[in-house]
């Protein structure tokens, strides 16, 4: 259970839009958290190594199952309501639906998992800004899926949910993304970062310490669409370099090979397939050195490693912005600041910085005049902490509501 006080507005917001939406019984509010990925960058989807945290902002549902097949899906910040019967949720989405394909994604496998067959209406809200990078489709996947697990008393565990959550996302949605996100808010635990191996499936939660360590977020104000940008693109890249390398060896995945192997693989390698290749063999050290420093208390050695990433996802890999680099420059030049780079996919969105506990108000000074005079525009800023997995959201008395 997430405590009281950490209750949102967010969470009461869902709660009331929805007693105003659809009447009836209290609904039950579920949330689940965004995440920012400390290195690792676009390793999922190669088999790799990723080193994510679950923040404390995220997503909150308020749903009920209905009696019938219909379901309706409400948000706090998009006007369009969405009423679908269930029969209409086919194997991919349906344009028309938009931001609800993603939840409509969930309740599709999450039929398809347990047989379940009433419909739900559910209202959703959240704190994490929205393709920014910091994972908002992920705790909307993760969200429903608890929700629709808690109501139908369907028993599935925190990995169950984030493959419901996966699956939404790459079949019913259609981006080709890796398992990092939905594995970093469904397994998020207090106070730990997630070491994932995206090629096994296999996790370690690793200490992090918040009093050594603050996330600082850097909001480059330029939105970022996966669906309209290269993520694809360098799927395929990747999909085509990992082709072209196995004819010099043969490695389960992209992240396993050497940059020896890249070398031996000569002229057959050519740009940008070489980059892309270079990028995620040299990354998956960078993640070992990241955790490494963060067992150690090593936490300049962290900060390198991301700075080193920040450097290949831009070089290599071809997903900077002159936004992200801009702002990421600013951060590095300020005292107390251990690494910093951009964080999700990239193409704009959003970068992190490591920071010194109590520098805040230097840096975000200093990264917001630097990066007005760079880019001529504002940016925001938002310490983040490292926060719960899903949880039920109970509400006291003095709200006005039930508690638990
Ligand atoms: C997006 C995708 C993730 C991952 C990152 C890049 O956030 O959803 O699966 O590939 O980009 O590291």
């Amino acid at each position: 259970m997430k405590p009281d006080e950490t209750i949102t507005t967010v969470a009461r917001a869902v709660a009331s839009r929805f007693t105003a939406e659809f009447g009836g019984e209290d609904p039950r509010v579920f949330f689940a958290p965004g995440r920012v990925n400390l290195v690792g960058a676009h390793l999922d989807y190669n088999g790799g190594l990723v080193l994510p945290v679950a923040v404390d902002r995220g997503v909150y549902v308020a749903a009920r199952l209905r009696g019938d097949r219909c379901i309706r899906l409400r948000s706090i910040d998009v006007p369009e309501a969405v009423d679908v019967a269930t029969v209409d949720v086919r194997d991919v989405r349906d344009l028309a639906h938009g931001w609800a394909s993603y939840p409509l994604g969930v309740w599709r496998y999450f039929h398809e998992r347990t047989g379940a067959e009433h419909g739900f209406e559910m209202v959703i809200g959240g704190d994490v800004p929205i393709a920014s990078g910091l994972s908002s489709s992920a705790a909307v996947e993760v969200a429903t899926a608890k929700a629709l697990n808690e109501l139908h008393s369907a028993g599935l565990g925190p990995a169950d949910l984030a493959m419901l959550g996966y699956m939404a996302e790459t079949r019913y949605v259609g981006l080709r993304c890796g398992i990092m996100d939905q594995f970093a808010s469904a397994l998020a635990r207090d106070g730990h970062a997630l070491l994932l191996d995206c090629h096994e499936s296999t996790w370690e939660h690793v200490p992090l310490d918040s009093a050594t360590v603050e996330i600082l977020v850097m909001n480059t104000g330029v939105p970022r669409a996966l669906g309209d940008t290269k993520f694809n693109q360098r799927v395929a890249e990747c999909g085509e370099a990992l082709r072209i390398l196995r004819q010099v060896v043969e490695r389960p995945c992209l992240a396993a090979y050497t940059p020896g192997d890249i070398d031996r693989a000569g002229d057959r390698l050519r740009s940008p397939y070489r980059e892309r290749a270079r990028h995620v063999v040299t990354e998956m050290h960078r993640v070992r050195d990241a955790v490494d420093g963060l067992k150690t208390g090593n936490i300049g050695a962290l900060g390198r490693a991301l700075n080193e990433s920040h450097l290949s996802t831009r070089e290599d890999y071809a997903v900077s912005s002159p936004e992200l680099d801009a702002i990421t420059d600013a951060a590095r030049e300020c005292p107390g600041v251990f690494g910093a780079r951009l964080t999700g996919a990239g193409f704009g969105g959003c970068a992190i910085a490591l920071i010194e506990p109590g520098r805040r108000a230097d840096i975000e000074a200093h990264v917001m005049s630097r990066y007005r005079e760079v880019i001529g525009r504002d940016a925001g800023f938002d310490l983040l902490r490292e926060g719960t997995g899903p949880c039920e959201i109970t509400f006291s008395a003095e709200d006005g509501r039930p508690g638990p």
